[in-house]
């Protein structure tokens, strides 16, 4: 729970919804905004700004959507049949709570903390009964339009139920509301489904609020806070707008970003100051990058450390690895997860390293395969270097290479197989017992010469 918890707030996510505009299988709510699936961004930013409880309604998808809410530690309730979004607050067993509710849909990711903050704070400084959280959009779409009658606010009218004038209005409803939990429990009953799609609507909050005499104000929200998302468009327009928002805040901090717009930073991601991302680099999860690291084109990066002054080339794959500083990776390099690279080596181009510790100042330049290999400092890996670390059992053994040792090109270790510090491998060698240290070591066919072996055939031949 945050330091500035609010035991008095709580706060329900509606969840339930089939998503149907979505046309796909995954439930709505876990459609993923820049990495991260819609529910989460919401109940994170609530948590993040306090509120006591957190209650989410679930229905459509259910089994699926608790594997990631209950983790995270919220309260879930079933909506059995999605029949409207008042219906599934309902759901929420109302009557268990006290003191002021936060109302939100499960659809809207762009909102933070600060902004529920902001509204908590609006409504009980202005002591109101209920607020609704409205916001001037340029394209409206489906979305719920507020009626105001001489300023006030008189009702929601969802855009199936409307009349061509009331389509017009530009100010809509985020589905963002805050509400005394004694009014909620007393209007929430009233609230029939007499409209075009036969559903209980959580909009009719207001015009019955306003019958009851509750002290009801519409509380304007920045933009962000009314990106909703119904369909794939909105998912990725929602998608452009975090990635932005992560990007600016980069540069903001020191991050040279070459190409703003093709530059995909998940917003989880740390970038040190003086790092250079060029265009279409996709950084993800709970990467850390140091300072003064260039991260080149189609480099992708997943839930990495990477130290200060890396090169990461063009083209490279790294996911669950740590590069120390000073190292250079690629161009079209895969580091596959729990691999370590130590500071200062080098792994180039067509080099694939799995579960690897790779030493200081070691290199492996060019199309080689380390895997469940323990490298050691100063070692030179020639081109082609494989470690047979799968064998015939279905098991995976370990190929551990001293320091300073001296691999030549075309080399197998068949694992298990040790080698010792500054041990030199013949090219072309298939290690397959271990080499002590300081020794040469070669395993290959011995080079055989048979001279004229190849007939004269013909006198033109003869003559050239
Ligand atoms: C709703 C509002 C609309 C507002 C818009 C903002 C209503 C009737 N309309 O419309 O005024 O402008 O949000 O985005 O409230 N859900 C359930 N159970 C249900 C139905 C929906 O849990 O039976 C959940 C959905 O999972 C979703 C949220 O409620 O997270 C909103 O439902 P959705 O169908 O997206 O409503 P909109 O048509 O967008
Ligand atoms: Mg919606």
């Amino acid at each position: 729970m945050s330091s500035n918890s609010n035991p008095d707030l709580t706060c329900i996510i509606l969840a339930a919804g089939k998503g149907t505009r979505m046309k796909s299988p995954l439930p709505k709510v876990l459609h993923p905004v820049a990495g991260r699936p819609m529910i989460e961004r919401i109940a994170l930013a609530s948590q993040a700004a306090g509120c006591g409880e957190i209650r989410v309604v679930v229905g459509h998808g259910q089994n699926l959507v608790r594997t990631l809410t209950e983790p995270l530690g919220l309260l879930t309730f079933v909506q059995k049949e999605a029949m409207g979004t008042a219906h599934a607050v309902r759901a929420a067993d109302i009557d268990s709570i006290e003191g002021d509710v936060l109302i939100m849909n499960g659809d809207h990711p762009l909102i933070q903390a600060s902004d529920i903050q902001n509204i908590v704070r609006e409504f009980r400084d202005e002591k109101c009964d209920l607020a609704v959280v409205t916001a001037v959009v340029k394209d409206p779409k489906e979305m719920g339009r507020i009626v105001r009658h001489h300023g006030e606010l008189k009702a929601i009218v969802e855009a199936k139920d409307a009349s061509s004038e009331t389509l017009k209005i530009k100010e809509i409803n985020t589905g963002i509301y805050v509400i005394k939990a004694e009014y909620l429990k007393d209007i929430l009953p009233k609230i029939n489904n007499q409209n075009s799609k036969k559903e209980y609507y959580l909009t009719d909050i207001v015009s019955l609020g306003i019958d009851e005499g509750l002290k009801i104000r519409p509380i304007t929200a920045p933009a962000h806070v009314a990106v909703g998302v119904n369909s794939q468009q909105e998912l990725a327009k929602a998608t452009r707008s975090v990635f932005k928002r992560k990007i600016v805040a980069l540069m903001e901090s020191g991050v040279m970003v070459i190409d703003p717009r093709s530059t995909y930073v998940e917003d989880s991601v740390e970038v040190g100051p003086g790092s250079v991302l060029y265009p279409n680099c996709f950084l993800r999860g709970k990467t850390k990058i140091g300072s003064f690291t260039v991260v080149e084109s189609q480099a992708f990066i997943s839930d990495s450390v990477i130290g200060d002054s890396v090169q990461i080339k063009a083209g490279s794959y790294l996911e669950l690895v740590q590069v120390h500083s000073k190292c250079s990776v690629g161009p079209y390099a895969r580091l596959r997860p729990e691999t370590v690279m130590h500071e200062d080596s080098h792994v180039g181009n067509f080099v694939e390293l799995k579960k690897v510790q790779f030493g200081k100042k070691s290199k492996a330049g060019h199309l080689t395969y380390l895997g469940d290999a323990e490298i050691g400092e100063g070692v030179n890996v020639g081109c082609g270097t494989i470690t047979c670390n799968y064998a015939v059992d279905r098991s995976k053994y370990k190929t551990k290479i001293g320091n300073n040792v001296f691999i030549g090109s075309d080399t197998q270790f068949v694992a298990p197989v040790t080698i010792g510090d500054h041990a030199v491998i013949g090219s072309g060698s298939t290690i397959t017992k271990d080499v002590p240290a300081r020794a040469l070591a070669v395993a290959r066919g011995k080079q055989f010469v048979k001279e004229n072996y190849v007939p004269v055939e013909d006198e033109k031949e003869k003559e050239s």
